[in-house]
C-alpha cells in the first residue's frame, strides 16, 4: 500500500482530523490539497486538544512532512499563528512545506465574504466569513495573488495595487465599507512574508520526489463531500473540490498514485451553515439533552452550534460513489447510546418520487422527506472503552454492518470516542 485520500463524506466535522492523526504515523507525508482555515480539525492526544484549521493534522509526527498544497488558500497570519503554537508546544514544523502555487486570503476577501453573505440576507450560505470564497473567486478569475508572490516585494505590490484598483471601488461604492491601500497591506504582510519565506517551496515537485522514492503519502481532506463545489448541495457548499479527485488536481500527483480512499463517516449527521438536511431533527434524547449536546456539535472554527440528524444512507451511497471510497471510518457511535431506538435514512421521497441516490436537482433535494428504518438501540451501555469489534454490544455491530450495506463498503475503523486509542480497527491495513 502507499498512497490514502482521506475525505469527508457528509457536511463536515465527522471526525477527519481525529482519524488523520491516529493513521498518520503510517505515513511519510501528509497533504492538504484544499480549502483554508474554514477547517477545523480536532486532535486529541493525551489530554491535549488542537484545533486546526491551516496546518495539515501529520504536524504530531517529527518524521512526517506536511504539505500545504497548491489547491488551498492560506491566510499568513492564522498559520504563522498555529506555527507559534505548535513550537511554543515543542512540536516542531521545521517538516511544514508550503505551496507557492497556494493563494493567500487577503483582509478584502474576509470583507467581501462578509459582505456578499448580507447581501444574500436570508439566502445566505452561512459561510466561516474567512475570505474562502472571495479568495477562490479571484484564483477562478486569474487574478489572485500566491504565496510565491510575497516572496518578491516588487511582485507583491504591483499585484496588489492592481487588485485594489478592482477591489477598493466595490468596497466603497456597492458595500460602503472601508478600503486598502498598497501600504497598509504591505505592513501586514511583508513582515509575515518574511517569516514564512522558510516554509514556501515547490511542493509539486517534492511530492513527486516522495513518490519516486515509493514514500506513502496520506492526503487530508478538508470539509467534505456534500460541501463540494461541484458534488456538494450547491449553492450551500464551500468554494473548492473536497472530494476525493480534489487530491490530485490540489497536490500535483498522479492519479495512479493513490491506492485508497477513506470516507469518514460519523454515526448521525452535522451541518453548520444554511441548506437542506433532509434527516435534520430537535431530537431530544430520553435524558432530555439535544443530541447538539451529547455529541458536542459545536463548531471548531466559528463556535456554531451543529445542526444534527440520524445517519442518512443516501448521502454513505452517493459519498461512496463519488470519492470512490475503499474503507469508512466510522466515529462517534458511542454519542448514539443515549437511544432506545436508532433510526436510519435509507431513501428520499421527492415530490412523490423514490430517490436511493442524492437527487441532481437542487429543488427535489431540498424537497427530500427522508425513509426510515428503524433499528434497536444499545443505550444505556458505555461503548467508549471498547476496544475491538467484538466487544460492541450486537445492536452497536449491527447498526455497523447496515451502513456498510447501505455504503456498499467496508468499515475499516469505529471510533468510540475523542482520543487516539478509543477506536476499533476492524480490517485496515497498515
Ligand atoms: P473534522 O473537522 O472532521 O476534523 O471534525 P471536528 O474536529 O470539527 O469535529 C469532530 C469532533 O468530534 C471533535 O471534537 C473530535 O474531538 C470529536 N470526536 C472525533 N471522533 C469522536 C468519537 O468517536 N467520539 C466522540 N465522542 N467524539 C469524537
Ligand atoms: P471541516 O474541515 C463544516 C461550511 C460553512 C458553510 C459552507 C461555506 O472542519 O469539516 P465557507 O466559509 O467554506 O465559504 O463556508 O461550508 N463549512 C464547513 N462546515 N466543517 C467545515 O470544515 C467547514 N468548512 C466550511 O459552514 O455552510
Ligand atoms: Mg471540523
Amino acid at each position: 500500500m502507499s498512497s490514502t485520500v482521506l475525505v469527508g463524506t457528509q457536511w463536515g466535522d465527522e471526525g477527519k482530523g481525529k482519524i488523520c492523526d491516529l493513521i498518520a504515523g503510517d505515513f511519510d507525508c501528509v497533504v492538504r490539497y484544499q480549502g483554508g482555515n474554514n477547517a477545523g480539525h480536532t486532535i486529541v492526544v493525551g489530554d491535549k486538544k488542537y484545533g486546526l484549521h491551516q496546518v495539515p493534522s501529520g504536524i504530531m509526527y517529527p518524521q512526517c512532512i506536511s504539505v500545504i498544497g497548491n489547491g488551498c488558500v492560506v491566510n499568513p497570519a492564522v498559520l504563522l499563528e498555529e506555527i507559534d503554537m505548535f513550537e511554543a508546544d515543542g512540536i516542531s514544523t521545521a517538516n511544514l512545506k508550503v505551496s507557492g502555487n497556494a493563494h493567500v486570503i487577503m483582509p478584502y476577501h474576509i470583507d467581501l465574504d462578509g459582505a456578499y453573505e448580507e447581501l444574500l440576507g436570508s439566502h445566505n450560505i452561512g459561510t466561516t466569513k474567512r475570505g474562502i470564497g472571495p479568495c477562490y473567486q479571484d484564483k477562478m478569475a486569474r487574478i489572485g495573488i500566491r504565496m510565491q508572490d510575497l516572496l518578491d516585494e516588487g511582485v507583491f505590490r504591483d499585484k496588489m495595487a492592481r487588485a485594489l484598483d478592482r477591489v477598493n471601488p466595490q468596497l466603497e461604492l456597492i458595500f460602503h465599507r472601508p478600503t486598502y491601500t498598497v501600504d497598509q497591506i504591505c505592513e501586514t504582510y511583508l513582515p509575515m512574508a518574511e517569516r514564512l519565506r522558510p516554509y514556501i517551496t515547490e511542493t509539486g515537485l517534492l511530492l513527486g520526489e516522495l513518490v519516486d522514492a515509493g514514500e506513502r503519502i496520506l492526503f487530508e481532506g478538508a470539509q467534505a463531500t456534500l460541501l463540494d463545489i461541484d458534488h456538494g448541495t450547491y449553492p450551500y457548499v464551500t468554494s473548492s473540490n473536497c472530494t476525493a479527485g480534489g487530491a490530485v488536481t490540489g497536490s500535483g500527483i498522479g492519479m495512479k498514485n493513490v491506492d485508497r480512499v477513506l470516507g469518514i463517516m460519523k454515526a448521525y449527521i452535522t451541518r453548520v451553515g444554511s441548506g437542506p438536511m433532509p434527516t435534520e431533527l430537535a431530537y431530544e434524547t430520553p435524558e432530555g439533552r439535544t443530541l447538539t449536546e451529547q455529541g458536542y456539535e459545536y463548531g471548531v472554527t466559528t463556535g456554531r452550534r451543529r445542526r444534527c440528524g440520524w445517519f442518512d444512507g443516501v448521502i454513505a451511497r452517493y459519498a461512496a460513489r463519488v470519492n470512490g471510497l475503499t474503507d469508512i471510518a466510522l466515529t462517534k457511535l458511542d454519542v448514539l447510546s443515549e437511544f432506545d431506538t436508532i433510526k436510519l435514512c435509507v431513501a428520499y421521497e421527492c415530490n412523490g418520487v423514490r430517490y436511493t441516490t442524492v437527487p441532481e436537482h437542487e429543488s427535489a433535494f431540498a424537497a427530500a422527506v427522508p425513509v426510515y428504518e428503524e433499528m434497536p438501540g444499545w443505550r444505556g451501555v458505555d461503548i467508549s472503552g471498547c476496544r475491538s469489534f467484538d466487544e460492541l454490544p450486537e445492536a452497536a455491530q449491527n447498526y455497523v454492518h447496515r451502513i456498510e450495506e447501505l455504503a456498499g463498503t467496508k468499515v475499516s475503523f469505529v471510533s468510540v470516542g475523542p482520543g487516539r486509542d478509543q477506536t476499533i480497527e476492524c480490517g485496515w491495513e497498515h
